[in-house]
This record gives structure tokens, C-alpha cells and sequence, in this order.
């Protein structure tokens, strides 16, 4: 399954076989490449010393060398197929997968696909102004590397619907591209897709935790009956680790930056030393992983169920799962508010999905905390981080319209009020973590406000010339 890179478009789809799925997206490429010179990095470059995927096997998939970043090859890169591959969940599970798509079941895959594309650009569109700020050039290249891969990403789910979903499917590639994040007249599907990334530790931030519901979703569709989609995802998935890896680590050199100050001058307020002070990193990760927490949409929802059902959309690692697949039966434990307190309602399993994937998430969202504890700890520090409770600052679902503290306690209006402050980022904390984005852009320096990375990219120094500006 290696990578035709002699294509205009890169594959390992036999897009030659295909003339008229080719020449479609040969005429969407240049729109592409359009919204990225006009939506993509601010920041002029020569080049980005940038991974290329070369093949989609298990090793060495990845190429890196110096690429001016309007040339990245952008393709349509799927996991190689099982032809032996089952349906492992619902109602039609134990048949072999499909290869196109059911009629009945056209309208819901074409609605998840765009969903999931709508994200991908999304996020570029986000960051598009980080590079004027970066703390190092290996930061730089950090993020121009997620923001070309998202960019391929808006690729394969524009791949799936020109290949499988006929002119309405070519409707929806077409309109993934018209839609901006914030946009006052046709902004990004979900909620969290319109926030701004205006500082690079909101962009730490979103690459834990916003990318990281990204991996559950691209999960829960790698389970799909549909095997393309299954395929590309599964592609995606290997790509997103990087984006995960960014994000775990920026976290932990902003951790490590403030727990160093703390401990060389024995003062909680770094502030002054141009650091970040553990009490506003809290306070965006609360933002984060809250707005984050909305994008599992609601603990209850019937079309998620059907989804299941049908075979749409799995859970996390359904094979692993030790149950019937099906959840005819199951119940799930779910928390809702009831008389003024957070407690357990017990529900179907099967219109209980979303809450189910959140749960994962959120498993996972912890170890990250835990290690920043631990780094903390290793400074001779509390190891304070923490969690927010999954009820604090939800627009969507059943905590919406409560007030809930991090603690998990339900509050009236007025001591919400009076704690907001505490829990999420002021303007003045805003205002501070946005005065320390200076670039830097010298080999082998790096912002006050962050430690160095342990290690380069693919062995390569920190000092290496990452970006050429
Ligand atoms: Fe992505
Ligand atoms: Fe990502």
C-alpha cells in the first residue's frame, strides 16, 4: 500500500482508475489551496521541516525533510484493508463490512462525515495567527506540522464524500470550505470550533484537549460498519498522536517552567518573573476541558443510539468491550443534577453512548493531569492540579442551566458568581499569558515562559533550524 506521490493528488486510493472521481477533486484542490493561503498559517515561511506520510503500514510511514508549506503534498491516505473484516457491533454484526454505502443510511453517514470535516479546517483557521508568537522554532514547526495535517485530514473526509456520497456529498466538500471558525454568518458546526486559540498556552490547551476528543470521535468511526471510513480513520487516528503529543507536552514545559520559578524563589506569584503561575494553567485547563466536555453532545441521545444500532458508530474499542454489542439490555450510570445535587441516574446503555465515550475521555484526560502532578512533585511541590468536575461550566447537556464548581458541588447564581473568577481565566489573566507571547525565533532559544523540549524532532537537536523564516 505504498503512497503514489507521481499524482497531483498523493493516494493510495488508485485515484488513475478513477477519472471522474479524480478530475472532482483535482477541481476542488485548487479551493484548498486557496482557503489555506487565505485561512492557513499567518506567519510567512520558506520552509517547515515537516513529516510527509510515505506509506500506511504499522513502520516508518512518516518522511521528514524541509518543505515550503503551500508545497506539502496533501493526499488521501487510507489504512490498509482487511478483506476479512466483520461488523462488530449492532444489528447487522457479524456480516462483512460495507463497501459503499447503504441507502438507508446515506443521509446519517453523510452528517458524521461532515461533522468531523467541519472540525479539521476548523482548528487551522484557529491557529492561524500562533506562528507571529511562537516561544521557539521548534514550537513553530510543531504547529505548522498539525496544521498541515489537519488540513490533510479536511482532505480524507472530503475524499469519502465526493468518492461515496454523489452531488450532495460534492455540496458538503464545497460548503466545509465557505464555513469559518467565528464566522458571524456561517460559523463552524460545533461550539468549541469558534473559540479563538489566541495564545499558545490556549493552544497547548486545545491540542490535550480538544484534539484529544478528536482521537475518541475518529475512534468511535474507525469501529464504522462503512469501511472507508473505518480505513480513514484509522489513518487519521495514527497522524493525531503527534497532535496529542504536542499538547502533552507544551503542558508539561509550561508546568515545569512555573515549578522551577516557584522553587528557585519560593513564591506561588511568578507572575513577575514572566512565567505563568499555577493558578491560571488551572484555570485554562478547567476552560479547556470543559468547552471540550461539550463536544460529546448531550448524556442522552436517541440518533446516537440508532447510529450504534445501524452500525454507524461504534464505541471506544468496541472489539476489546466484553459485552453483546448490541446493548439491548445494558444500563449505564449517568450523573445528572436532582434537588440542588450532582447523583446517578441509571439509563439504557444504548441512549447513553455519548456519555459513555466522555467517560473514556475523560479517563484519559486525567493521566495528563497526573503527570503534571508528578513534575510538580519532582520540584519539591503540591501536586494541586486537577480534574474539574464533568458538571463545571457545561453548555450542553443535562448540566447546562446549572452552576456546578469544580468540585462537583451544585451552586446558586450568586456563589458561582462569586467564584468564577477563581475557576475560570479572567481578562486579566488573559491579559497576562497574552503579554508573554513574544516570538522567538532563534535557533536553539526559547520564551521565559516555557522550558525546552527533552528531545527534538525525529533526533534532530532543539537547536536545529526547525523553521527557515
Ligand atoms: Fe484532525
Ligand atoms: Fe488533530
Amino acid at each position: 500500500m505504498a503512497i503514489d506521490y507521481s499524482e497531483r493528488i498523493p493516494n493510495n486510493v488508485n485515484l488513475a482508475d478513477d477519472r471522474r472521481l479524480r478530475r472532482a477533486l483535482e477541481s476542488w484542490q485548487p479551493r484548498f489551496l486557496q482557503w489555506w493561503s487565505e485561512m492557513g498559517p499567518a506567519l510567512p515561511t520558506q520552509d517547515v521541516y515537516l513529516r510527509t506520510a510515505v506509506a500506511v503500514g504499522r513502520e516508518g510511514w512518516a518522511h521528514f525533510d524541509h518543505v515550503a508549506l503551500p508545497d506539502y503534498r496533501w493526499g488521501i491516505f487510507l489504512a490498509e484493508r482487511d478483506t476479512d473484516r466483520r461488523i462488530a457491533f449492532g444489528q447487522h454484526k457479524g456480516r462483512p463490512v460495507w463497501q459503499q454505502v447503504p441507502g438507508e443510511y446515506r443521509a446519517d453517514l453523510q452528517r458524521l462525515i461532515v461533522i468531523q470535516g467541519d472540525t479539521e479546517p476548523a482548528s487551522v483557521e484557529q491557529q492561524r495567527r500562533l506562528g507571529l508568537t511562537a516561544p521557539s522554532l521548534y514550537d513553530l514547526r510543531n504547529l505548522f506540522q498539525v496544521n498541515v495535517e489537519e488540513g490533510r485530514h479536511l482532505w480524507a473526509m472530503v475524499y469519502l464524500l465526493h468518492a461515496y456520497f454523489g452531488r450532495s456529498g460534492r455540496d458538503e466538500a464545497e460548503a466545509l470550505l465557505l464555513r469559518n471558525s467565528g464566522s458571524e454568518d456561517s460559523p463552524r458546526i460545533l461550539g468549541a470550533f469558534n473559540e479563538e486559540t489566541p495564545d499558545w498556552l490556549s493552544f497547548f490547551m486545545f491540542t490535550y484537549f480538544t484534539d484529544r476528543d478528536g482521537k475518541y470521535q475518529l475512534g468511535t468511526l474507525k469501529e464504522s460498519a462503512f469501511d472507508p471510513l473505518s480505513r480513514t480513520c484509522e489513518f487519521m487516528l495514527k497522524e493525531e498522536a503527534h497532535h496529542m503529543f504536542v499538547g502533552t507536552t507544551g503542558v508539561d514545559r509550561v508546568v515545569e517552567r512555573a515549578a522551577q520559578l516557584m522553587r528557585d524563589h519560593d513564591s506561588d506569584d511568578i507572575a513577575k518573573y514572566g512565567a505563568i503561575p499555577l493558578d491560571v494553567i488551572q484555570k485554562y485547563i478547567n476552560f479547556h476541558y470543559s468547552v471540550s466536555l461539550d463536544l460529546f453532545g448531550g448524556e442522552t441521545s436517541t440518533n446516537v443510539a440508532n447510529y450504534f444500532t445501524a452500525g454507524l458508530k461504534g464505541r471506544w474499542q468496541e472489539e476489546r468491550r466484553g459485552d453483546d454489542h448490541l446493548l439491548t439490555e445494558a444500563v449505564a450510570v449517568v450523573p445528572h443534577v436532582e434537588r440542588g445535587q450532582v447523583s446517578d441516574l441509571r439509563l439504557p446503555a444504548l441512549t447513553a453512548l455519548n456519555a459513555d465515550l466522555r467517560g473514556e475521555y475523560a479517563a484519559d484526560c486525567l493521566t495528563g493531569v497526573n503527570r503534571w502532578n508528578r513534575i510538580l512533585t519532582a520540584h519539591g511541590l503540591d501536586p494541586t492540579l486537577y480534574l474539574p468536575h464533568v458538571g463545571f461550566n457545561r453548555k450542553v447537556g443535562t448540566f447546562a442551566g446549572h452552576h456546578v464548581a469544580p468540585d462537583g458541588r451544585v451552586l446558586d447564581e450568586a456563589v458561582w458568581e462569586a467564584g468564577r473568577d477563581r475557576w475560570l481565566p479572567t481578562a486579566e489573566d488573559k491579559t497576562h499569558v497574552l503579554a508573554l507571547m513574544r516570538p522567538v525565533y532563534e535557533p536553539g532559544k526559547i520564551a521565559a515562559w516555557v522550558a525546552p523540549p527533552r528531545n527534538g524532532i525525529n533526533g534532530q537537536p532543539f537547536a536545529y533550524e526547525y523553521v527557515h523564516l
